[in-house]
């Protein structure tokens, strides 16, 4: 049922930090889904749209230091006004299952939080570019810090700016999710994160099936 929703569709958002496994499990939630018959926008942030993606690469390259907290929050919220306009909106008010690797808990996790620059801004602005498209359920893979950090080395997709942040920049992110999921417990889903890929799926599979009835 949709109860208490702006729109046909489903939203489901995959959080947490580096080499949690959150490409993986979306892509295999995906296939899952379609499989039982429905209808799946795979898409992530930042990016997900033409001039999202070019204001990504903007964000995930670089040195640390390339932009100031507040560039940086500015142009992730550009890019997310974009995705959302462009496709995240459209797919669900045709009834699509939309789910996004990364969405407004990273900006809170990473800018909010790790970079300082508070969690009121990042409400804010969550209030102003998203307004009622907030997710349905939230999945915040979980797992230490120095094993997501080890799988992300071992993948090299040349996207390292974060993962160049250093232990403690993530022990805060890891704690920030974990935060959000307390305080939200409707929405959000904490996942066991070290467990085999499959396991992973079994539970995210179990959370979805719950959240929606299927
Ligand atoms: N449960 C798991 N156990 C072991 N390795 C995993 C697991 N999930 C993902 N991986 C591997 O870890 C790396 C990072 O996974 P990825 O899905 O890209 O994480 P994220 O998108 O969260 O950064 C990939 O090489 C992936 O194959
Ligand atoms: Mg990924």
């Amino acid at each position: 049922m949709n109860a208490g929703r702006p729109h046909p569709g489903r939203f489901i958002t995959f959080e947490g930090g580096e080499g949690a496994g959150k490409s993986t499990q979306i892509r295999l939630l995906s296939e899952a889904l379609e499989k039982a018959g429905h209808a799946v926008l795979q898409t992530r942030e930042p990016g997900g749209s033409p001039g999202a993606e070019e204001i990504r690469s903007l964000l995930v390259t670089g040195d640390g230091d390339r932009w100031t907290g507040m560039t940086e929050v500015l142009l992730h919220f550009a890019a997310r006004a974009d995705h959302l306009e462009r496709v995240v909106r459209p797919a669900l008010s045709e009834g699509k299952w939309v789910l996004c690797d990364r969405f407004v808990d990273s900006s809170m996790a990473y800018q909010g939080v790790a970079q300082a620059l508070g969690r009121h801004l990042i409400r804010d602005l969550t209030n102003l570019v998203v307004t009622t498209t907030m997710p349905d359920l939230t999945l915040i893979l979980d797992l230490p810090v120095t094993d997501g950090l080890a799988r992300a080395g071992a993948r090299d997709d040349g996207e390292d700016r974060y993962e160049k942040m250093g232990q403690a920049f993530h022990e805060t992110l890891r704690q920030a999710f974990l935060d959000i999921a307390t305080d939200e417990p409707q929405r959000c889903k904490v996942i066991d994160a070290t467990t085999d890929i499959n396991a992973v799926h079994h539970a995210i599979w179990a959370a979805t099936a719950k959240r929606f009835d299927l």
